[in-house]
């Protein structure tokens, strides 16, 4: 029995013997100039099916010539984010009971399409990069107590897996190439906060996170990246908070 979509995500399969979902993939292969178009595939659905076992099914019995990138299959390495029924989100941990019988993947939004749904992720590497996103360590870091209600302010952003769903969701990124992102900003938050750090590498997290064009001054809180974070990271507060360390060094005169 085919279940037809339903102007893609409503309805969800029962799981009844026999079942099966829609998969609507974009395909497009830059270098043979051929696509983008959509691709159906009938997939076997059985309860607790993710969208990545769905697409693992088609690339092992329907079609190898489809492309995607994953690795863990669980939440942890952050590859297989992709546009799931119009949202950024994590193929390994959608559930296709979630988003209905008609699954539509297209590959992350602002990023050059290598293949398929695999998207070129050098661009948001770069930026995460100029973040710095290590612990540069003050000399006697091994002997330092954190105390809890720091912790509690950097706790969340250590989650991130780099997925650049955020980025890919940023209205800011996508208008302005030289701005860092969600990600880059959280994660320059993140070691700015952190007493471990050698006091003299904070100025320059500062100056970095000030910079008129790629810095915090260029979000305007829209919050999108919040939104599709799937490790509820909320990015957006993290910048706030970012501008909020910018002005008070400013203030302060140390930047
Ligand atoms: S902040 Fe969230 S959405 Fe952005 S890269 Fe990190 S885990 Fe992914
Ligand atoms: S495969 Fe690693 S996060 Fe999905």
């Amino acid at each position: 029995m085919r279940v037809e979509g339903e102007g893609g995500g409503a309805g969800v399969p029962a799981g009844g013997s026999g079942e099966t979902v829609v998969f609507r993939v974009r395909r497009y292969d830059p270098e043979s100039g051929v696509g983008p178009y959509y691709q159906e595939y009938e997939v076997p659905y059985r309860p607790g099916m993710t969208v990545l076992d769905g697409l693992l099914h088609i690339l092992r019995e329907v079609d190898q010539t489809l492309s995607l990138r994953y690795s863990c299959r669980q939440k942890i390495c952050g590859s297989c984010a992709m546009l799931i029924n119009g949202r950024e989100r994590l193929a390994c941990e959608t559930q296709v009971a979630e988003v209905g019988r008609t699954v539509t993947m297209e590959p992350l939004p602002h990023l050059p399409v290598i293949k398929d749904l695999v998207v070129d992720v050098e661009p948001f590497l770069d930026k995460m990069k100029a973040s710095m996103p290590y612990l540069i360590p003050r000399s006697d870091s091994e002997n330092i107590r954190v105390p809890p209600e720091e912790f509690e302010r950097y706790r969340v952003a250590s989650d991130c897996i780099w997925c650049a769903a955020c980025y890919s969701a940023c209205p800011a990124a996508y208008s302005n190439p030289y701005y860092l992102g969600p990600a880059a900003l959280g994660q320059l938050f993140r070691f700015e906060v952190d007493s471990r750090e050698d006091p003299s590498v904070k100025p320059l997290r500062l100056v970095i996170a000030d910079d008129d064009c790629a810095g915090v001054w260029r979000c305007h809180q829209a919050h999108a990246c919040s939104e599709v974070c799937p490790k509820h990271i909320n990015p957006g507060e993290l910048i706030a908070e970012l501008k909020r360390e910018v002005l008070r060094a400013r203030i302060s005169g140390r930047i």
